[in-house]
């Protein structure tokens, strides 16, 4: 093993996640610092974030209240085992949170990501039918282009194939939704495209085949994020929660974008007046600033678990750094300014100007779709003559290098999501860096 220190220009060793690693290793897109609304490169040039760093920093950079509560937690505490240990700001942080959840879902588990948080909930759903005498209920129902993260329960409902197809196979008794976007139905829907509600139906048919005494849940993200954004057709989320309680099955919410603030509520359960029995977030919870995340579970689901001897552990599953205490001081000062600042309220208020703006961007050269929902936005881009992926990548390079605007795509799709402090100029401006952008690729 070698001690001498790598140089900073060295970036042979790091493996990076779901990035084209050869080429960025070329012509890297590095980041040096954040404040607000802006990344700077080490070099110091000054980025809009179009995308929120990763849909998460929803109170802006690096805000000084948030820091601050870090660095006086790391200085005060720096760990406590949650296993069997408690300290304060876990249970002031769960109660909050908690607070925050519409209806019953009254208790929240603490994970560090949302893969991590989806993997729980899945888990919670099969033993919380088996501690309720039904424990041939292990069968999940996920989504077509849905996103849950990277664990084997994550990548098995989920319905991204590239996710999956290197993976082998998961979890066994898994079946998929058909996605609810239909481009020549719902071509540059401004929010919940109108057409789409019947594709909740497909659930019934999904439950005569499997028999709905063997399906445990189902598992979507309200607003589907990371395939390019589709926003649920009006009716839909209800239909899918009336199905599942006519046949006892759980619905499971992945708010790991949708919840703090992107689609100006609390969560989307809010938004759409809908209580999923288990709700996953992350992301947004901290800000970005300290991984975390977590689920929030029905009072019923958790009672449930909570019986036989006193000093037994009543669900065995929890992680080293469930509630770690830089994240719960990050939660809590993050959840100080969402609500000091208004940022739900404002995020609610400015979508129809986002809208607007994101929407002038129709008729750029190649653009064929536009969708917005919340404080979201996503440009399909027609591929070019390499294939698919091609046009999206250079995009992000043309924004990042050219643009100084940071966006995120998703195959061909421009994906923007920005902080929730950003301005009306700076919706402005995060515009017409796109179309900058669009006009400059070939
Ligand atoms: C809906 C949803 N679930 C789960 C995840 C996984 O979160 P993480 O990358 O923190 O593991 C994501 C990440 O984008 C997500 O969008």
């Amino acid at each position: 093993m070698s001690s001498t220190p790598a140089t900073p220009n060295d970036l042979s060793a790091y493996w990076m996640p779901f990035t084209a690693n050869r080429s960025f290793k070329k012509a890297p897109r590095m980041l040096g610092r954040a404040k607000d609304m802006h990344y700077y490169t080490p070099e110091g040039r000054k980025l809009l974030d179009g995308a929120a760093g990763l849909w998460c920093v929803n109170a802006g950079h690096s805000r000084d209240p948030i820091v601050k509560a870090i660095q006086d937690q790391a200085a005060e505490m720096d760990f406590a085992p949650p296993f069997n240990f408690g300290h304060p700001k876990a249970f002031q942080l769960a109660t909050r949170v908690a607070a925050m959840a519409p209806g019953d879902l009254d208790h929240v588990f603490f994970a560090n990501s949302g893969s991590e948080a989806v993997d729980t909930a899945l888990k919670m759903a099969i033993a919380y039918f088996t501690t309720i005498g039904q424990g041939q209920r292990t069968k999940f129902i996920g989504r077509a282009r849905g996103y849950h993260g990277v664990g084997f329960g994550g990548i098995s409902v989920g319905g991204i194939s590239p996710n999956r197809k290197m993976f082998g196979n998961a979890l066994a008794g898994v079946d998929h939704l058909p996605a609810t976007y239909n481009r020549a139905e719902q071509a540059f829907a401004k929010g919940e495209p109108e057409w789409g509600a019947h594709l909740a139906d497909e659930l019934e048919n999904i439950v005569a085949l499997h028999d709905a005494s063997t399906i445990a849940a189902v598992i979507v993200e309200p607003m589907a994020g990371s395939t390019g954004v589709i926003a649920p057709p009006k009716g839909y989320l209800q239909k899918l929660r009336a199905i599942c309680d006519k046949y006892g099955i759980l619905l499971i919410f992945d708010e790991v974008i949708t919840g703090f603030g992107r689609l100006g509520y609390s969560f989307a359960a809010e938004r759409y007046n809908i209580v999923p029995d288990l709700l996953t977030f992350a992301k947004g919870i901290t800000s970005g600033t300290v991984p975390m995340g977590g689920v929030i579970a029905r009072k019923g689901i958790h009672d449930a678990f909570m019986k036989g001897p006193e000093h037994m552990v009543e669900l065995f599953h929890g992680y080293t750094y469930s509630a770690h205490p830089l994240a719960c001081a990050a939660g809590l000062a993050t959840l100080d300014v969402y609500e000091k600042e208004g940022l739900f309220e404002r995020a609610r208020s400015i979508e129809s100007t986002w809208a607007d703006a994101v929407h002038s961007l129709k008729g750029l050269p190649n653009v064929a779709d536009i969708r917005t929902i919340g404080l979201v936005g996503a440009v399909d881009l027609a591929p070019n003559a390499v294939g698919p992926g091609k046009r999206g990548f250079e995009a992000m390079d043309e924004a990042y290098h050219r643009q100084d605007l940071l966006i995120r795509i998703a195959g061909d799709t421009i994906v923007l999501s920005p902080p929730l402090i950003i301005s009306d100029a700076q919706i402005g401006e995060v515009v017409e860096r796109t179309a900058k952008t669009i006009k400059a690729l070939g």
